[in-house]
């Protein structure tokens, strides 16, 4: 058996505390599997003072970052304080201090890597370490290892994921229960899933954080955070959910990106699709993810998105790889430089579209909308037409796929006709 590997762990809230609890569950299994043992060296939090879930000794923690940072007998740095208050410092800092002191980094703050990705990855490489990041995607599914090794041999095509567990569970209770998104959001609240301040899940930032992780990895291209189209679900009412449930679909938050010839397209949106999909039976706060690869062929992972012990699982599984590298001398990922791929405007995405219209109930309203909508080249799927001698009445369409500028366009005219009261809401559909 080896020396033990010393971690110097930042944060104790909800991921620390979770893998302070399983390093200390199986610690012989897990020593085993590192090829030795692995000791909690030294703990950082905010406030020394407050009561803790898990019994650390009180000499380990403190809230000094330079006692494990310039600590030269921590080997490995496992960063868990996240961005409180959406400021990605201090932990960007933390991250790239460690990488350039020689110590592996172990990471989940998917925001961190979003936006600072490039340059924490570059820091590594040149400092010959590794930076594990199994967490900051799809809590416990192992998605990052599964793009980076076991399906190394393939060229990816598309990535479908639900990647927010918070949204995941919402839409659930709305698509089931008939209820409205401030209700819901209530109680996702109540529960613990959502935060006091639930923007970057409901207006899908979390999502597109995790989709820029995902995508660059899996096209070998930087995908910056702001090029992710997105769109969140605040919008999404109990008649969509009940129109989809007509139209034979369920609605999804869904991050999207696909490989085209030296191209990527990446987005986050609510999306329908079919009740028969894959994804479509995925509810509550489980998270998914549906991949296409040229020679494996379809796949899916399913499985929780948060939570203290399944991302202390991801968490503890890159500590034991980075342990094994430390003892073996290995740092960092071998990988060459793949060409930069464009990434395209969200004008330039297929889609098809639910559209639904708010009308006046005349003879040939019908048939203005369906004139607009040929003008610009869009082709019509189904109609549905609920409420008589109302005002105003619902007229919901989905069309063919279409390239998203023609459907704009398509749109605008729509708006802007007199007999068109508003139009409601529009909402992608996939998988078909
Ligand atoms: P959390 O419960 O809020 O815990 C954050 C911890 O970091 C606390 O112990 C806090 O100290 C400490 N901390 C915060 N700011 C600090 C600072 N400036 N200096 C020193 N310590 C600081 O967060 P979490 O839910 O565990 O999330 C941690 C990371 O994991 C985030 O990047 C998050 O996105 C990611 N993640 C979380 C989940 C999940 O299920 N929660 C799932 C996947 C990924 P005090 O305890 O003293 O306040
Ligand atoms: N807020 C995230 C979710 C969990 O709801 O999935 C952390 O990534």
């Amino acid at each position: 058996m080896h020396s033990p590997v010393r971690i110097g762990l930042m944060g104790l809230g909800t991921v620390g505390s979770g893998v302070f609890e399983i390093l200390h569950k199986h610690p012989e299994q897990i020593a085993r599997r590192s090829g030795g043992p692995i000791e909690i060296a030294r703990v950082l939090v905010r406030d020394s003072n407050k009561p803790r879930r898990v019994p650390v000794p009180e000499d380990k923690i403190t809230t000094d970052a330079s006692l494990l940072l310039e600590d030269p007998s921590i080997d490995v740095i496992v960063e868990l304080i996240g961005c409180p208050g959406g400021s990605v410092e201090p932990a960007r800092s933390y991250i790239a201090g460690a990488l350039r002191a020689g110590k592996h980094v172990v990471t989940a703050n998917k925001e961190v890597l979003a936006k600072h990705g490039q340059e924490l990855f570059a820091l590594a490489s040149e400092h010959r370490v590794g930076l594990y990041f199994e967490a900051a995607v799809a809590g416990g599914i192992p998605i990052i290892k599964s793009i980076k090794e076991a399906l190394v041999a393939n060229e990816m095509r598309t990535i479908m994921g639900i990647i927010n567990g918070t949204t995941n569970y919402m839409l659930t209770k709305m698509a089931y229960e008939g209820r409205s998104f401030d209700d819901v959001l209530k109680e996702a609240q109540e529960m613990g899933y959502a935060e006091a301040d639930p923007t970057s899940d409901v207006e899908g930032h979390d999502a597109a954080y995790k989709l820029a992780i995902l995508a660059s990895l899996a096209f070998e291209t930087e995908i910056p955070v702001d090029e992710v189209y997105r769109e969140g679900i605040t919008k999404v009412t109990p008649e969509d959910m009940a129109y989809a449930d007509e139209l034979g679909y369920v609605i999804k938050l869904l991050a999207i990106a696909k490989a085209h010839d030296g191209a990527v397209e990446a987005r986050v949106h609510p999306t329908m699709i079919p009740k028969g999909h894959p994804l479509a039976a995925v509810n509550d706060v489980f998270n998914a993810i549906f991949l296409e690869g040229d020679s494996v062929g379809e796949l899916m992972f399913y499985g929780r998105g948060a939570g203290k012990l399944p991302t202390g699982s991801a968490v503890v599984a890159d500590i034991v790889q980075a342990a094994q590298d430390l003892r073996r001398g290995v740092g960092g990922w071998l990988n060459g430089k793949a060409a930069v791929k464009r990434i395209l405007s969200p004008m330039e995405v297929v889609s098809s579209y639910y559209v639904h219209a708010k009308v006046v109930d005349n003879p040939g309203v019908l048939a203005q909308i369906a004139r607009a909508f040929g003008d610009n080249g869009v082709s019509i799927g189904s109609v549905i037409q609920k409420g008589v001698r109302q005002d105003p009445v619902s007229l919901v369409f989905v069309t063919h796929k279409v390239l998203e500028k023609n459907m704009q366009a398509a749109l605008n005219q729509i708006a802007s006709l007199p007999v068109v009261r508003r139009v409601a809401n529009v909402i992608r559909v996939e998988g078909e």
